[in-house]
């Protein structure tokens, strides 16, 4: 594929599982962007998730997440893309920092992520019933997605291959 200059970061939001990590890295290296997943710098810096949520609470790790987040998007870097996970933009600071990039909305289905959240065990807020929690969290969300985003992927029945495609030609 062809090399991309981006003018802004490309941020990629949306639920659990929703492929965010997974397509921010393939279309990163297709391009030939740099990649930056908030999640894994977090855990590098201080553990896996579950140890965060088990030792310091979902509020623990909503700060963790803030900082890290606004340390990526308000830096001088160079223009990247940026995976956030799916609570991120709760964040109110976060969502500000959002405006001044170019968001993309990842919309999975059940159906598509259901098979990458039962049994999952890197994810404490899917504890229990995970495909309940992950209708039910997303449901919740939704709208705040939808208002952060400047364009919306659809995921549904796409190949990976499909989504850098379709990503691509939104920018
Ligand atoms: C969370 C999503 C996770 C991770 C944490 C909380 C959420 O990231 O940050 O488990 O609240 O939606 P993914 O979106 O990559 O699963």
């Amino acid at each position: 594929a062809m090399p991309l200059k981006l003018q802004r970061h490309l941020v990629l939001i949306g639920p659990m599982a929703s492929g965010k990590s997974t397509l921010g890295q393939h279309f990163a290296t297709q391009h030939g962007l740099t990649f930056i997943d908030t999640d894994r710098r977090i855990v590098a810096k201080h553990g896996t998730i579950p140890s965060i949520f088990a030792t310091q609470g979902e509020h623990g790790f909503r700060e963790i997440e803030a900082r890290e987040v606004a340390a990526v998007l308000s830096a001088a870097d160079e223009p990247s893309v940026v995976s956030l996970g799916g609570g991120a933009i709760l964040d109110t600071g976060t969502q500000q920092l959002l405006e001044s990039c170019v968001v993309v909305f990842l919309d999975a289905d059940l159906e598509t992520v259901r098979p990458r959240i039962v049994r999952d065990t890197g994810r404490p807020l899917l504890a229990g019933d995970a495909v309940e929690r992950w209708q039910e969290m997303s449901r919740r969300r939704r709208p705040t997605y939808l208002k952060l985003a400047d364009h919306v992927l659809v995921t549904r029945g796409k190949s990976q291959q499909d989504l850098v495609e379709e990503l691509s030609a939104m920018l």
